[in-house]
C-alpha cells in the first residue's frame, strides 16, 4: 500500500536525530529510514554544489528503499537543495528552515540571534526568510562551525561544550538578542548548555517539533499516513565507516540501532 510506505529523514550526521526522535513520538507507527551522511560531513564546509550532489544522492538511495516523503533534517542541505529536490522529484519534502519567524513574534528586545553554519546564512534561501522579517526586528547572525565538530564528537556536555559555546553566544547577546534561533539541527544536542550559557533572559528557538508536525501535515495532506496501529521501526545507514558511527547513534537515539552502510 501507497501509505504503508516509511519516510525518509536526512541530515549530514545525527543532526537530524531529534527531529526523527519527534517524528516518532508523534507518528508511532510510521516507519523510519534515517540516512547520516557522515562520511561526507559537515555540509557546511562544503561548496553548494557538493551539498546539492550529496543531496540527490542520498534522496536516489531513499527513493531505492521506497520512501513516501522525504524530510531534508538539516539546515544547510535544505537552504541550498530543497527547491532542486522538489522540482526534480515528485513526492513530498519537508525541510527545515530557522525559526525565524517565531523568534521575531517572541522577541522584546527586538533583536533575534541566529546560530547556523556559514553556508546557511550566506545563501539565497536564508537571505530572503531574512527579509520577510526585515523592518519588524533586528537580526544578528553567527556562523558557528565549531558547534558541528562538538557534536559530531559528542562532547555534548557543559564541561566541553560551554566555552565554545559561549565564543559563538556571547556577541549575539553583546548585540542586544533576547532570542536565540538554533539555524542547524545538529545544535538541539546543545539547546541544554546553549540555554545555560545564554542565560534566564534569552529563549532558545528550536525547529524540530514544527518540523515533525509539518510532516504530518503533508502527508495528511496527500492522504499518506499510515492507517496502521501497531508500532512503526527504524532503519538507520551512514556513509561513514560504522564503527564510527555506531557509538553517535546508539547515544543520541538511545539504544543500541543496527546501521547499515548505503
Ligand atoms: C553541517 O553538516 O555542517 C551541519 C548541517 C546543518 O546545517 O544542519
Amino acid at each position: 500500500m501507497e501509505n504503508s510506505r516509511p519516510i525518509g529523514v536526512f541530515d549530514s550526521g545525527i543532526g537530524g536525530l531529534p527531529i526523527a526522535k519527534q517524528l516518532r513520538e508523534l507518528m508511532p507507527n510510521e516507519d523510519l529510514i534515517y540516512v547520516a551522511d557522515t562520511g561526507f560531513a559537515p555540509y557546511g564546509e562544503k561548496s553548494e554544489a557538493e551539498i546539492l550532489a550529496r543531496s540527490i544522492a542520498v534522496v536516489e538511495f531513499l527513493l531505492s528503499q521506497n520512501v513516501k516523503a522525504i524530510v531534508v533534517a538539516c539546515n544547510t542541505a535544505t537552504m541550498v537543495s530543497i527547491q532542486t529536490l522538489r522540482a526534480r522529484y515528485a513526492l513530498p519534502f519537508i525541510g527545515v528552515e530557522p525559526g525565524v519567524k517565531p523568534a521575531a513574534i517572541h522577541t522584546q528586545s527586538g533583536v533575534i540571534g541566529v546560530l547556523a553554519t556559514e553556508k546557511t546564512l550566506s545563501s539565497r534561501a536564508f537571505d530572503a526568510l531574512a527579509n520577510r522579517v526585515a523592518g519588524n526586528v533586528q537580526m544578528a547572525i553567527q556562523p558557528s562551525p565549531k558547534l558541528v565538530h562538538l557534536v559530531e564528537n559528542l562532547q555534548l556536555d557543559y564541561a566541553q561544550a560551554a566555552e565554545t559555546v559561549a565564543h559563538y553566544v556571547q556577541p549575539l547577546l553583546e548585540k542586544g538578542a533576547d532570542t536565540i534561533i538554533l539555524g542547524c539541527t545538529h545544535f538541539a544536542h546543545l539547546a541544554p548548555v546553549i540555554r545555560q550559557v545564554a542565560g534566564e533572559g534569552v529563549t532558545v528557538i528550536s525547529t524540530e517539533l514544527a518540523v515533525a508536525k509539518e510532516t504530518q501535515r503533508r502527508l495528511a495532506t496527500a492522504e499518506l499516513l499510515n492507517p496502521r496501529v501497531q508500532m512503526g521501526c527504524e532503519r538507520f545507514y551512514t556513509s561513514a565507516e560504522i564503527a564510527k558511527v555506531t557509538e553517535q547513534m546508539n547515544r543520541l537515539w538511545g539504544c543500541a540501532v543496527a546501521l547499515e552502510a548505503f
